[in-house]
């Protein structure tokens, strides 16, 4: 190739040229590659340990004679699931290439250069690149004691704060919002600011004492619910989310969303994962005793964990923790290690089958043994 024909230069704004490329967790076929490691575990991207509803395959499997055709764009069947599911009607849902597709449509709709949107960090990280993209400025509220600081945002609104995203559980953390406080954080909001509660690992939660927003909206039409079939119901791979939220809102979303964009197999997997009931309740227990057991394993080990509301969990391994990542890459295990949230010395875990939290927990305790350290 001739490198010596000058490209003409190319004109992108700074709002894009600064933008960081989102950090997915490692592929487990990458570290297969990379390192040489063999079945590796991958407890990296909070996925669903059992796999994929054996319904919702087996509904994929039937409908892979019709990939010729387009999807239903209107979604109209998973739609009318969902709207008997929560007694709303089909015109308060959005369908999405994921839920991270309607954060993208809510600032879409929202958004216009230089208004606000607010967000904790750390959380979900989509929020302040998708505002970024936008032309939006992110007011980015520092988490008080791993908790979203509901005082600390309410604080920060403005004339020009647009949007507000929580998500209920956090991640990174797995904390959840209570309902007496996001009460009067609600009634402290001006009238046209949108609040929106990402509750990505709802279907997770066992305390009663957080607000379900696919609930709430009902009665304050500020409030949108974010949704998605990538955790509890396993099908990550396939791209489906929801949003609920009050009609009018809905229909400026169906406005800037395209025609098609939800596939095919994303609608019937999903048609197919509310039906077994079998595979969300193994789902759920899987993640609630490994929890359990993971939490008493990290104590022995002497780490600091934080309570989670979610299938992942956030620990505290007293030291480095982009080394800890580094030694259990090596050793086949795909964690996070938490810098770029801002947590140096913290890993985040996905609760992962009982074989799979075992394999961690001993490579964990290698790995601190050869630091010769324990967690703290
Ligand atoms: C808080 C939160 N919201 C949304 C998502 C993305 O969900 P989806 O796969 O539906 O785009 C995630 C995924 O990690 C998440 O942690």
């Amino acid at each position: 190739m001739d490198n010596s024909i000058k490209k003409p230069s190319l004109e992108v704004p700074e709002y894009i040229s600064t933008l960081v490329p989102y950090p997915p967790g490692k592929p487990i076929e990458e570290l297969e590659r990379e390192y040489g490691v063999r079945n590796p575990v991958k407890l990296a991207s909070n996925e669903n340990p059992i796999g994929p509803s054996p319904m919702a395959q087996r509904a994929v499997r039937q409908a892979a004679s019709n990939l010729h055709r387009y999807p239903d764009g209107s979604g109209y069947y998973l739609k009318k699931k969902l709207s008997d599911m929560f007694s709303i009607a089909p015109e308060e849902i959005v369908l999405g290439n994921g839920s991270n597709e309607l954060i993208d449509f809510l600032i879409r709709v929202f958004v216009r250069p230089g208004d606000e949107v607010i967000s904790s960090s750390p959380s979900f990280l989509v929020y302040t690149k998708m505002t970024q993209i936008a032309g939006g400025k992110n007011v980015v509220i520092p988490l008080a004691e791993f908790r979203h600081d509901l005082d600390g945002i309410n604080k920060s609104v403005t004339e020009r704060t647009r949007l507000i995203f929580l998500d209920n559980p956090n991640n990174p953390t797995g904390s959840v919002i209570d309902r007496s406080e996001f009460a009067s954080f609600m009634a402290g909001l001006p009238e046209d600011v949108i609040v929106v509660l990402d509750e990505a690992y709802m279907e997770f939660v066992r305390t009663e004492r957080t607000p379900d927003a696919t609930d709430y909206f009902r009665h304050d039409r500020r409030i949108v619910a974010l949704r998605t079939f990538s955790k509890a119901y396993g099908l990550a791979g396939l791209r489906i989310g929801y949003g609920i939220m009050d009609r009018e809102v809905a229909g400026y979303l169906d406005r800037v969303r395209q025609p098609f964009n939800v596939n095919n197999l994303g609608q019937i997997a999903a048609l197919a994962a509310l039906d077994d009931k079998a595979h969300l309740e193994a789902t759920l227990q899987t993640t609630w005793t490994g929890m359990k057991e993971l939490a008493r394993s990290l104590k022995r080990l002497g780490c600091r964990i934080m309570p989670s509301e979610t299938n992942f969990m956030l620990v505290d391994v007293g030291q480095d923790a982009s080394k800890i990542y580094e030694a259990m890459l090596h050793r086949g295990v795909i964690i996070r290690a938490m810098g770029s949230y801002g947590f140096p010395d913290h890993i985040r875990i996905t609760v992962g089958t009982k074989q799979e939290n075992k394999r961690f927990i001993e490579v964990l305790e290698d790995v601190l043994n050869a630091h010769s350290q324990i967690c703290v």
